[in-house]
Protein backbone atom coordinates (compact mmCIF):
# COMPACT_ATOMS: atom_id res chain seq x y z
CA UNK A 1 0.00 0.00 0.00
CA UNK A 2 1.01 3.56 -0.80
CA UNK A 3 2.49 5.60 1.80
CA UNK A 4 0.34 8.06 3.43
CA UNK A 5 2.53 11.38 4.62
CA UNK A 6 0.31 12.58 6.67
CA UNK A 7 0.56 9.76 9.24
CA UNK A 8 3.92 10.13 9.68
CA UNK A 9 6.60 13.02 11.95
CA UNK A 10 8.79 15.18 10.33
CA UNK A 11 11.47 14.23 9.96
CA UNK A 12 11.19 10.01 9.92
CA UNK A 13 13.49 7.41 8.08
CA UNK A 14 9.98 5.00 6.25
CA UNK A 15 11.04 1.73 5.66
CA UNK A 16 8.43 -0.40 3.22
CA UNK A 17 8.08 -3.71 4.64
CA UNK A 18 6.79 -5.06 1.80
CA UNK A 19 9.85 -3.56 -0.28
CA UNK A 20 12.22 -5.23 1.81
CA UNK A 21 10.16 -8.29 1.74
CA UNK A 22 10.81 -8.40 -2.24
CA UNK A 23 14.74 -7.84 -1.67
CA UNK A 24 15.04 -10.18 1.13
CA UNK A 25 13.13 -12.64 -1.45
CA UNK A 26 15.12 -12.39 -4.41
CA UNK A 27 18.96 -12.82 -2.13
CA UNK A 28 16.79 -15.98 -0.91
CA UNK A 29 16.36 -17.30 -4.55
CA UNK A 30 20.19 -16.45 -5.03
CA UNK A 31 21.06 -18.30 -1.69
CA UNK A 32 19.22 -21.51 -2.59
CA UNK A 33 20.00 -21.37 -6.88
CA UNK A 34 23.71 -21.46 -5.63
CA UNK A 35 24.45 -22.54 -2.41
CA UNK A 36 26.41 -19.36 -0.62
CA UNK A 37 25.38 -17.82 2.44
CA UNK A 38 24.45 -14.44 2.06
CA UNK A 39 24.87 -12.40 5.61
CA UNK A 40 23.55 -8.77 6.49
CA UNK A 41 26.65 -6.57 6.87
CA UNK A 42 25.36 -4.07 9.52
CA UNK A 43 27.02 -0.71 8.24
CA UNK A 44 24.76 -0.72 5.48
CA UNK A 45 21.63 -1.42 7.20
CA UNK A 46 20.99 -1.66 11.12
CA UNK A 47 17.71 -1.13 11.68
CA UNK A 48 17.03 -4.37 14.44
CA UNK A 49 13.53 -3.61 14.16
CA UNK A 50 13.86 -5.80 10.83
CA UNK A 51 16.75 -8.44 12.12
CA UNK A 52 13.54 -11.23 12.75
CA UNK A 53 12.65 -10.82 8.94
CA UNK A 54 15.45 -10.38 7.48
CA UNK A 55 16.81 -13.72 9.84
CA UNK A 56 13.74 -15.64 7.80
CA UNK A 57 15.37 -15.27 5.02
CA UNK A 58 19.36 -14.92 5.29
CA UNK A 59 22.15 -16.57 7.15
CA UNK A 60 23.13 -14.13 9.72
CA UNK A 61 24.85 -10.95 9.91
CA UNK A 62 28.47 -9.11 9.68
CA UNK A 63 29.81 -6.97 12.00
CA UNK A 64 32.60 -4.32 11.78
CA UNK A 65 32.58 -3.28 15.59
CA UNK A 66 31.82 -5.10 19.33
CA UNK A 67 28.75 -2.84 19.11
CA UNK A 68 27.42 -4.13 15.75
CA UNK A 69 28.53 -7.44 16.78
CA UNK A 70 26.29 -7.18 19.99
CA UNK A 71 23.59 -5.84 18.21
CA UNK A 72 23.56 -8.98 16.01
CA UNK A 73 23.72 -11.43 19.02
CA UNK A 74 21.22 -9.69 20.91
CA UNK A 75 18.38 -8.78 18.33
CA UNK A 76 19.42 -11.21 15.32
CA UNK A 77 19.98 -14.23 18.10
CA UNK A 78 23.01 -15.46 16.10
CA UNK A 79 26.92 -15.01 16.33
CA UNK A 80 28.13 -12.31 13.69
CA UNK A 81 31.07 -12.96 11.36
CA UNK A 82 33.02 -9.79 12.44
CA UNK A 83 35.59 -8.05 10.60
CA UNK A 84 37.14 -4.71 11.58
CA UNK A 85 40.75 -2.55 10.21
CA UNK A 86 41.73 -3.52 13.92
CA UNK A 87 40.63 -4.98 16.84
CA UNK A 88 41.05 -3.09 20.21
CA UNK A 89 42.44 -5.22 23.03
CA UNK A 90 40.27 -4.53 25.47
CA UNK A 91 37.64 -5.12 23.88
CA UNK A 92 38.40 -8.54 22.02
CA UNK A 93 37.09 -11.02 24.57
CA UNK A 94 33.75 -9.66 24.26
CA UNK A 95 34.03 -9.37 20.62
CA UNK A 96 34.64 -12.86 20.91
CA UNK A 97 32.13 -14.10 22.91
CA UNK A 98 29.61 -12.78 20.09
CA UNK A 99 31.39 -13.45 16.66
CA UNK A 100 31.22 -17.27 15.23
CA UNK A 101 33.81 -15.93 12.58
CA UNK A 102 36.67 -13.12 13.16
CA UNK A 103 38.75 -12.17 9.97
CA UNK A 104 42.12 -10.17 10.49
CA UNK A 105 43.18 -6.81 8.17
CA UNK A 106 47.04 -7.79 8.81
CA UNK A 107 49.04 -10.44 10.01
CA UNK A 108 50.47 -8.11 12.75
CA UNK A 109 46.79 -8.65 13.96
CA UNK A 110 46.03 -12.25 13.82
CA UNK A 111 49.53 -12.82 15.65
CA UNK A 112 48.49 -10.44 18.10
CA UNK A 113 44.88 -12.49 18.96
CA UNK A 114 45.45 -15.77 17.63
CA UNK A 115 46.38 -17.80 20.65
CA UNK A 116 42.80 -15.89 22.30
CA UNK A 117 40.89 -16.98 19.80
CA UNK A 118 42.30 -20.99 20.25
CA UNK A 119 42.03 -20.71 23.72
CA UNK A 120 38.23 -19.64 23.54
CA UNK A 121 35.35 -21.64 24.95
CA UNK A 122 33.81 -21.95 21.81
CA UNK A 123 34.90 -21.94 18.27
CA UNK A 124 35.64 -19.51 16.19
CA UNK A 125 36.46 -19.72 12.29
CA UNK A 126 39.36 -17.34 11.53
CA UNK A 127 40.23 -15.60 8.22
CA UNK A 128 42.42 -13.28 6.23
CA UNK A 129 41.20 -10.56 4.30
CA UNK A 130 43.15 -9.88 1.59
CA UNK A 131 43.69 -7.46 -1.04
CA UNK A 132 43.47 -8.60 -4.90
CA UNK A 133 44.44 -4.73 -5.91
CA UNK A 134 41.72 -4.71 -8.21
CA UNK A 135 38.34 -2.73 -8.09
CA UNK A 136 36.09 -0.87 -10.40
CA UNK A 137 34.62 1.43 -8.34
CA UNK A 138 35.21 5.05 -9.41
CA UNK A 139 35.09 7.39 -6.30
CA UNK A 140 38.22 6.78 -3.87
CA UNK A 141 36.39 7.37 -1.24
CA UNK A 142 34.67 4.03 -1.59
CA UNK A 143 37.43 2.11 -3.64
CA UNK A 144 39.51 0.04 -1.05
CA UNK A 145 42.49 -1.46 -3.73
CA UNK A 146 43.42 2.43 -3.98
CA UNK A 147 47.63 2.01 -3.80
CA UNK A 148 48.60 2.14 -0.54
CA UNK A 149 45.06 0.63 1.14
CA UNK A 150 45.08 0.00 4.18
CA UNK A 151 42.23 -2.84 3.87
CA UNK A 152 43.23 -6.42 3.25
CA UNK A 153 46.87 -8.23 3.16
CA UNK A 154 48.37 -8.10 -0.49
CA UNK A 155 49.63 -11.36 -2.18
CA UNK A 156 53.31 -10.34 -1.59
CA UNK A 157 52.88 -10.17 1.97
CA UNK A 158 51.44 -14.02 2.36
CA UNK A 159 53.68 -16.55 1.98
CA UNK A 160 52.78 -20.07 -0.24
CA UNK A 161 51.26 -21.95 3.25
CA UNK A 162 48.42 -19.78 4.96
CA UNK A 163 49.33 -18.85 8.65
CA UNK A 164 48.00 -21.95 11.15
CA UNK A 165 44.82 -22.13 12.02
CA UNK A 166 43.25 -19.81 9.16
CA UNK A 167 40.41 -21.17 7.72
CA UNK A 168 39.08 -18.44 5.24
CA UNK A 169 39.83 -16.12 3.57
CA UNK A 170 37.57 -12.33 2.67
CA UNK A 171 38.06 -9.71 0.20
CA UNK A 172 35.50 -6.61 0.14
CA UNK A 173 36.27 -4.54 -3.48
CA UNK A 174 32.67 -4.01 -4.36
CA UNK A 175 30.58 -0.94 -4.81
CA UNK A 176 27.32 -0.70 -5.77
CA UNK A 177 28.54 -3.49 -8.53
CA UNK A 178 27.41 -6.07 -11.40
CA UNK A 179 27.93 -9.72 -11.61
CA UNK A 180 29.90 -8.66 -14.48
CA UNK A 181 32.29 -6.79 -12.09
CA UNK A 182 32.43 -10.11 -9.90
CA UNK A 183 33.40 -12.02 -12.80
CA UNK A 184 36.45 -9.24 -13.15
CA UNK A 185 37.25 -9.31 -9.88
CA UNK A 186 37.50 -12.99 -9.57
CA UNK A 187 39.85 -13.22 -12.05
CA UNK A 188 42.72 -10.94 -10.10
CA UNK A 189 41.80 -12.93 -6.73
CA UNK A 190 41.99 -16.39 -8.72
CA UNK A 191 44.95 -15.22 -10.21
CA UNK A 192 46.63 -14.15 -6.78
CA UNK A 193 45.05 -16.18 -4.60
CA UNK A 194 43.82 -19.42 -6.36
CA UNK A 195 46.24 -21.42 -4.68
CA UNK A 196 45.44 -20.44 -1.17
CA UNK A 197 41.77 -20.83 -2.02
CA UNK A 198 42.57 -24.66 -2.11
CA UNK A 199 43.49 -23.96 1.50
CA UNK A 200 40.51 -22.73 2.95
CA UNK A 201 37.07 -24.03 4.28
CA UNK A 202 35.35 -20.76 3.15
CA UNK A 203 35.55 -17.06 0.67
CA UNK A 204 33.87 -14.29 1.53
CA UNK A 205 33.41 -12.11 -1.04
CA UNK A 206 32.64 -8.77 0.88
CA UNK A 207 30.16 -6.98 -0.30
CA UNK A 208 29.13 -4.20 -3.18
CA UNK A 209 26.77 -6.67 -5.44
CA UNK A 210 24.05 -4.64 -6.26
CA UNK A 211 21.72 -8.05 -6.39
CA UNK A 212 18.55 -5.84 -6.01
CA UNK A 213 19.21 -3.35 -8.63
CA UNK A 214 17.45 -3.37 -11.55
CA UNK A 215 18.65 -5.41 -14.69
CA UNK A 216 21.14 -7.06 -12.53
CA UNK A 217 22.00 -10.34 -13.83
CA UNK A 218 21.04 -13.22 -11.55
CA UNK A 219 21.71 -16.39 -13.46
CA UNK A 220 24.97 -15.12 -14.31
CA UNK A 221 25.94 -14.46 -10.34
CA UNK A 222 24.45 -17.63 -9.66
CA UNK A 223 26.71 -18.96 -12.26
CA UNK A 224 30.13 -17.41 -11.00
CA UNK A 225 29.33 -18.74 -7.45
CA UNK A 226 28.70 -22.44 -8.42
CA UNK A 227 32.34 -22.25 -10.32
CA UNK A 228 34.31 -21.26 -7.38
CA UNK A 229 31.98 -23.62 -5.22
CA UNK A 230 32.91 -26.62 -7.89
CA UNK A 231 36.72 -25.33 -8.69
CA UNK A 232 37.85 -24.59 -5.27
CA UNK A 233 35.35 -27.33 -2.77
CA UNK A 234 34.24 -23.63 -0.84
CA UNK A 235 31.93 -22.60 1.44
CA UNK A 236 31.30 -18.66 -0.77
CA UNK A 237 29.91 -16.04 1.88
CA UNK A 238 28.53 -12.98 0.71
CA UNK A 239 28.00 -9.72 2.96
CA UNK A 240 26.01 -7.21 1.36
CA UNK A 241 24.42 -3.78 2.98
CA UNK A 242 22.90 -2.08 0.09
CA UNK A 243 21.09 -5.13 -1.92
CA UNK A 244 19.19 -5.22 1.43
CA UNK A 245 17.98 -2.50 1.68
CA UNK A 246 18.02 -0.91 -1.37
CA UNK A 247 15.15 1.36 -2.58
CA UNK A 248 13.27 -0.24 0.59
CA UNK A 249 12.28 3.82 1.91
CA UNK A 250 12.78 7.77 2.12
CA UNK A 251 13.14 10.32 4.43
CA UNK A 252 10.29 12.26 4.95
CA UNK A 253 10.51 16.26 5.79
CA UNK A 254 8.94 19.67 5.45
CA UNK A 255 9.64 23.09 4.44
CA UNK A 256 10.01 25.81 6.73
CA UNK A 257 10.68 28.54 5.44
CA UNK A 258 11.15 30.08 2.20
CA UNK A 259 14.15 32.85 0.97
CA UNK A 260 15.22 34.60 -1.53
CA UNK A 261 19.22 34.57 -1.41
CA UNK A 262 20.49 36.93 -3.63
CA UNK A 263 18.42 35.80 -6.37
CA UNK A 264 18.16 31.85 -6.04
CA UNK A 265 14.94 30.96 -3.97
CA UNK A 266 16.01 28.06 -1.25
CA UNK A 267 14.02 25.76 1.18
CA UNK A 268 14.77 25.67 4.32
CA UNK A 269 13.82 22.27 5.71
CA UNK A 270 13.68 20.44 8.84
CA UNK A 271 16.08 18.26 7.30
CA UNK A 272 20.06 18.34 7.61
CA UNK A 273 22.55 16.93 4.89
CA UNK A 274 25.18 17.25 6.96
CA UNK A 275 23.27 15.70 10.09
CA UNK A 276 20.89 13.34 8.67
CA UNK A 277 22.41 12.66 4.68
CA UNK A 278 26.02 13.18 5.65
CA UNK A 279 26.92 10.16 2.74
CA UNK A 280 25.33 13.18 0.40
CA UNK A 281 27.55 15.28 1.07
CA UNK A 282 30.56 12.67 1.54
CA UNK A 283 30.55 10.87 -2.01
CA UNK A 284 28.96 13.46 -2.77
CA UNK A 285 25.58 12.66 -4.72
CA UNK A 286 22.37 14.05 -5.37
CA UNK A 287 19.18 12.71 -3.90
CA UNK A 288 15.89 12.36 -5.64
CA UNK A 289 13.08 14.14 -4.30
CA UNK A 290 9.29 12.14 -4.99
CA UNK A 291 7.55 14.76 -8.07
CA UNK A 292 10.99 16.71 -8.40
CA UNK A 293 13.32 17.35 -11.37
CA UNK A 294 16.59 16.80 -10.35
CA UNK A 295 17.84 19.90 -11.95
CA UNK A 296 16.58 23.19 -12.49
CA UNK A 297 13.94 23.80 -15.66
CA UNK A 298 13.30 26.55 -17.55
CA UNK A 299 9.90 27.20 -16.75
CA UNK A 300 9.30 25.55 -13.77
CA UNK A 301 9.71 26.14 -10.49
CA UNK A 302 13.11 26.08 -9.39
CA UNK A 303 14.81 25.69 -5.59
CA UNK A 304 17.69 24.73 -3.78
CA UNK A 305 16.77 22.64 -0.70
CA UNK A 306 18.72 23.81 2.22
CA UNK A 307 19.32 22.29 5.23
CA UNK A 308 18.42 23.42 8.97
CA UNK A 309 21.96 23.73 10.71
CA UNK A 310 24.28 26.44 10.21
CA UNK A 311 27.34 25.13 7.99
CA UNK A 312 27.01 26.79 5.20
CA UNK A 313 27.55 24.07 2.18
CA UNK A 314 24.12 22.34 4.00
CA UNK A 315 22.73 22.45 0.72
CA UNK A 316 21.53 20.39 -1.97
CA UNK A 317 20.61 21.80 -5.33
CA UNK A 318 18.71 22.31 -7.43
CA UNK A 319 15.51 21.04 -8.19
CA UNK A 320 12.36 21.88 -10.12
CA UNK A 321 9.15 21.22 -8.97
CA UNK A 322 5.87 21.67 -11.50
CA UNK A 323 4.14 23.93 -8.35
CA UNK A 324 5.46 26.58 -6.15
CA UNK A 325 6.76 25.36 -3.10
CA UNK A 326 4.83 26.36 -0.07
CA UNK A 327 5.80 26.84 4.02
CA UNK A 328 4.34 23.27 5.27
CA UNK A 329 4.93 21.13 2.42
CA UNK A 330 6.23 17.79 2.63
CA UNK A 331 9.16 16.45 1.06
CA UNK A 332 10.37 13.12 1.01
CA UNK A 333 13.90 12.23 0.33
CA UNK A 334 13.92 8.80 -1.63
CA UNK A 335 16.26 5.69 -1.29
CA UNK A 336 17.68 6.77 1.89
CA UNK A 337 17.41 3.73 4.49
CA UNK A 338 20.56 1.78 3.34
CA UNK A 339 23.96 3.91 4.08
CA UNK A 340 22.48 7.32 5.33
CA UNK A 341 20.31 6.19 8.40
CA UNK A 342 23.16 4.62 9.70
CA UNK A 343 25.88 7.03 8.59
CA UNK A 344 23.63 9.31 10.73
CA UNK A 345 24.19 7.34 13.92
CA UNK A 346 27.07 5.64 14.38
CA UNK A 347 28.89 4.27 11.09
CA UNK A 348 30.05 1.01 11.63
CA UNK A 349 28.81 1.14 14.80
CA UNK A 350 31.88 2.65 15.91
CA UNK A 351 31.66 4.26 19.99
CA UNK A 352 31.83 7.84 20.19
CA UNK A 353 34.48 9.66 21.45
CA UNK A 354 34.29 10.71 25.20
CA UNK A 355 33.69 14.43 26.45
CA UNK A 356 36.03 15.92 29.50
CA UNK A 357 37.87 18.73 30.63
CA UNK A 358 41.70 19.38 31.55
CA UNK A 359 41.50 21.72 34.60
CA UNK A 360 43.44 24.36 35.49
CA UNK A 361 44.76 22.25 38.12
CA UNK A 362 46.03 19.68 35.83
CA UNK A 363 43.53 16.94 36.02
CA UNK A 364 41.22 15.50 33.93
CA UNK A 365 37.64 15.19 34.50
CA UNK A 366 35.66 12.80 32.82
CA UNK A 367 32.32 14.73 31.44
CA UNK A 368 30.69 11.98 29.53
CA UNK A 369 31.21 8.86 27.83
CA UNK A 370 28.83 7.03 25.51
CA UNK A 371 28.55 3.35 25.05
CA UNK A 372 26.71 0.12 23.69
CA UNK A 373 23.50 1.80 24.86
CA UNK A 374 23.62 5.22 22.86
CA UNK A 375 24.78 3.15 19.84
CA UNK A 376 21.39 0.87 20.31
CA UNK A 377 19.34 3.88 21.63
CA UNK A 378 19.62 5.65 17.62
CA UNK A 379 18.53 3.04 15.84
C1 LIG B 1 34.05 -5.39 4.47
C2 LIG B 1 32.73 -4.95 3.93
N1 LIG B 1 31.77 -5.87 3.76
C3 LIG B 1 30.54 -5.51 3.27
C4 LIG B 1 30.25 -4.21 2.95
C5 LIG B 1 28.86 -3.88 2.43
O1 LIG B 1 28.92 -3.36 1.15
P1 LIG B 1 27.60 -2.94 0.34
O2 LIG B 1 26.71 -2.24 1.30
O3 LIG B 1 28.10 -2.05 -0.73
O4 LIG B 1 26.98 -4.17 -0.17
C6 LIG B 1 31.23 -3.23 3.10
C7 LIG B 1 30.97 -1.83 2.76
O5 LIG B 1 31.75 -0.94 2.94
C8 LIG B 1 32.51 -3.60 3.61
O6 LIG B 1 33.47 -2.69 3.81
Amino acid sequence: MAIDYSQIPSPCYVLEEDRLKENLNLLKFVQEESGANIILALKGFSMYKMFPLVKEYLKGATASSLNEARLIFEEMHCKAHTYAPAYKPEEFDELMSYSSHITFNSLNQYELFKSKVNDFKDPISMGLRVNPQYAEVETDMYNPCIVGSRLGITRDVLGDQLPEGIEGLHFHTMCENDSFVLERTLVHVEEKFGDLLHQVKWLNMGGGHLMTREGYNIEHVIKQIKRLKETYDLEIIMEPGSAIAWETGVLTSKVLDIVDAQGVDVAILDVSFAAHMPDTLEMPYKPRILGAYQTDVPGKHNYRMGGMTCLAGDFMGDYAFDKPLQIGDTLVFEDMIHYTMVKTTTFNGVGLPSIGVWTSEGTFELHKSFGYEVFKEKL
